[in-house]
């Protein structure tokens, strides 16, 4: 069996150190591995659309920034077939059928559909398309072949709801798709990273992001406005280290080199939380380290993104390449699903056959 990646985003907005650490850093690590034969990544504009359907100009404009860095953190399109979900008509098609295979009450109780109607209040009046997109991602991921998926934990719900269409759709018409399997993150604290105020999650709505894009001062200034264990009032005072947003990216982040280019009293990350949590090390010492972490992690994304930014057409080039190359591998899935669901009635004559033998 074939090992094929396949994961995305909505290009609803930047990229910000959320999605960094959940999911785009580990996927160039996979990139790189030399593990796989084929890695897509989707910018699914289509699902975007699905919560977006008067913001089309947002959703239009996110396409490139989304690209711009995705190859800025390293993803490579000699390795990664970058492409639009909007422009592969084939997941349409086959999220047609698909629907079938779902019940509306299966879908209404997907906990991140559930989680996200709630977040736009949509309770009383939820888009067709919105409730449904689970089903076209699962088009998005088995179209491909796609057996690995690496995603943020938010993303379970959606992989299992795939696992279940492939299983369906297998044992009416035919083995012919994979059920895919979700990859999280290994560090358990990236897998969901806080917002800088402490929010359980890093987005955009809730304005508590640092973007990859961020100008140095603003990522200074972001980290420096950091929400620490709220105790934690003198610098005398023991403070807590668990939950405390500046830990939590710590963990996500600093190496012992930091230590040893910034803070070298300290040999590791143990070695500061043992410190903080007796007392005497105050907050402000913390975030100037998370500070100088950051700006060492997030300064080669941001200069090589400028550069993208100097030649969009060259990205564009990129994307439409990538997308060519989806379209023809999705063509030949859709053959192989039509021939399975017996609705190819042009492709052989077994129409006219059956036809035939009835009448005689
Ligand atoms: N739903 C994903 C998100 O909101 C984006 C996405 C679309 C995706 N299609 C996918 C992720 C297929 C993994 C696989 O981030």
């Amino acid at each position: 069996m074939k090992n094929i990646i396949l994961t995305g985003d909505r290009p609803t907005g930047r990229l910000h150190l959320g999605h960094y650490v959940g999911s785009l850093k580990r996927r160039v690590e996979l990139q790189n591995s030399g593990e796989f034969d084929s890695i897509f990544i989707e910018i699914a504009d289509a699902q975007a659309l699905t919560d977006n359907a008067k913001n089309l100009e947002k959703v239009r404009k996110n396409v490139i920034e989304v690209a711009l860095d995705y190859l800025a953190c390293g993803i490579d399109p000699e390795k990664s077939t970058i492409f639009i979900q909007s422009q592969v008509p084939e997941l349409c098609e086959l999220t047609f059928y698909y629907l079938n295979l779902v019940t509306l009450s299966r879908l209404q109780r997907n906990p991140t559909i559930k989680e996200e109607i709630k977040l736009r209040n949509f309770e009383t009046s939820i888009p067709v398309g919105f409730l449904t997109y689970p089903v076209s991602q699962a088009a998005d991921i088995t179209l491909f072949d796609a057996n690995v998926i690496p995603v943020g934990e938010d993303q379970l719900p959606m992989i299992e709801q795939t696992r279940e269409i492939v299983r369906s759709f297998n044992s009416l018409y035919g083995e012919i798709f994979v059920e895919p399997k979700a990859v999280l993150p290994d560090n358990k604290t990236a897998q969901r990273l806080p917002g800088i105020d402490g929010k359980a999650k890093m987005s955009k709505s809730l304005g508590n992001c640092i973007y990859l894009a961020d100008e140095p001062e603003v990522i200074e200034k972001k980290v420096m406005s950091m929400f620490t264990d709220p105790n934690h009032l003198r610098v005398e005072d023991p403070g807590k280290v668990e939950g405390n947003p500046v830990f939590i990216y710590l963990d996500a982040f600093a190496r012992d080199e930091h230590f040893a280019k910034y803070l070298p009293e300290y040999k590791n990350l143990e070695e500061l939380k043992d410190h903080y949590r007796r007392g005497g090390l105050g907050d402000v010492k913390i975030k100037r380290f998370l500070n100088n972490v950051l700006q060492d992690e997030l300064k080669p994304i941001r200069e090589k993104r400028k550069k993208l930014e100097e030649n969009i057409p060259e990205v564009l080039k990129i994307l439409e390449e990538g997308t060519n190359k989806a379209r023809e591998i999705g063509i030949r899935k859709m053959e192989e699903v039509k021939d399975a669901m017996r609705i190819n009635y042009f492709k052989n004559s077994d129409l006219l056959l059956e036809v035939e033998n009835k009448d005689n």
